[in-house]
């Protein structure tokens, strides 16, 4: 897995925006999960990597709680809307689609454009660290409903709670933490 594209300015920005509890459930350690398996996914689909990987990094950084935060997805859009475009290195189209995933993620929606829906794929893919197999029903993307596929990310969600600081996720961070 690659190095990942996200600046150093605007990781500090995540960090300082991030409320929540930064090795929680929905910390960084499930950012990183739902980064590689959104890029996993992309290398097979042609979603886009780039919006990919700021949805994984993004998508929950507006939480104001673990449970119950129906409108995260919501904040979270109006938040990526307020940053400078060249510090999130897209072009508008680029960062409509991310806004849309944003907004929408946590919505159990399956359909709509391929990048989009690739980066809800990611994130439900994590819900393996709740002890959740996903269900497929839910999943909409083709590649993330395939057996071996969403099995290989329920056993790095579940690694990583075993051992969170042993795996290639966390450590695509640790030059930022
Ligand atoms: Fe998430």
């Amino acid at each position: 897995m690659k190095k990942t594209m996200i600046s150093q300015d605007l990781i500090q920005i995540i960090k300082q925006t991030f409320q929540l509890n930064w090795k929680g459930v929905h910390g960084v350690s499930h950012w990183a999960r739902v980064r590689v398996n959104g890029l996993l996914i992309a290398k097979q689909n042609g979603a886009n990597q780039r919006v990919v990987e700021l949805f994984a990094f993004l998508h929950d950084v507006k939480r104001e709680a673990d449970f119950n935060d129906p409108d995260h997805g919501e904040r979270a859009a109006q938040f990526i809307d307020s940053l400078p475009i060249d510090l999130l290195g897209l072009n508008t189209a680029e960062k409509a689609l991310l806004m849309l995933a944003c907004e929408d993620h946590s919505k159990g929606m399956v359909d709509g454009d391929i990048t989009v829906r690739t980066c809800w794929d990611a994130d439900r893919l994590d819900l393996g660290r709740g002890g959740k197999r996903p269900n497929t029903e839910k999943l909409c993307t083709d590649i993330a409903k395939q057996k071996e596929f969403y099995e290989q990310a329920y056993q790095r969600a579940t690694y990583q709670h075993r051992v969170p600081e042993n795996t290639e996720m966390v450590q695509v961070w640790k030059p930022a933490i």
